[in-house]
């Protein structure tokens, strides 16, 4: 494969959606040709699992079932435009990938850890990221930040499951330090994202 894979990981609040819009418009301004996607979503059939996903309407949904939508998001994500555009050389940078099942499905809902790497390795063909950012927050802080606009089925979430969210991401990154850069999500935006920016370019580089 010829493009190099990099995900945006982070709480909800995190601000990882403006720093994902903030890095597409720095790349594209230095000519670095790559596909910006997100999950669940980036294709027609993906984002309609979205809507199904996040309807605050579907409170009556199991959570296996929402595992496995993820999944399937991701499957149609990765083959429809993720692999093709790897194969031709096209750098991908994702909002979101498995290790948000990990930490969501996994250490928020409390599903078994090693039957949601087997889904998502049926989905993914085992596909990992090169770079993998983590934007790191309190949630007591980031719930500040997303509770004041709508929120969806997974943000109306108790506090305590975003904290479990939080530490699942953190002992995730713990696991695999080579692939993680974790940044504070604290910091102002200009100082995210040229961490961000520096890293990414680093790893593009290199
Ligand atoms: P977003 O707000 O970053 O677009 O993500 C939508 C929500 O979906 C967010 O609350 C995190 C959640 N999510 C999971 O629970 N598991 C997943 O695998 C993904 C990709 C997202």
């Amino acid at each position: 494969m010829g493009g190099i894979f990099i995900t945006l990981e982070g709480c909800d609040g995190s601000g990882k959606t403006t720093q994902v819009d903030l890095l597409k418009k720095r790349l594209k301004e230095l000519e670095i040709p790559c596909l910006v996607t997100r999950e669940p979503g980036g294709t027609p059939i993906s984002e309609k699992v979205r809507s199904i996903i996040l309807d605050e309407q579907n409170n009556s949904m199991v959570w296996r079932t929402e595992a496995l939508l993820y999944a399937a998001s991701r499957a149609q994500l990765i083959g429809e435009n993720i692999v093709p555009s790897l194969n031709n050389g096209i750098h991908v940078i994702c909002d979101r990938y498995v290790d948000s099942t990990l930490a969501y499905q996994g250490y928020g809902r409390g599903l078994n850890i090693d039957d949601l790497i087997a889904i998502n390795d049926f989905a993914t063909s085992g596909l990992k990221p090169h770079l993998t950012i983590l934007l790191d927050i309190k949630p007591e802080e980031a719930i500040q930040r997303f509770s004041r606009r709508k929120t969806d089925r997974l943000e109306k979430e108790k506090l305590e499951f975003h904290q479990r969210v939080r530490e699942g991401y953190l002992q995730i990154a713990k696991k695999e330090p080579d692939r993680f850069k974790i940044i504070n999500a604290l910091e102002s935006i200009k100082e995210v994202h040229e961490e961000i920016l520096n890293k990414v370019l680093s790893t593009l580089i290199n």
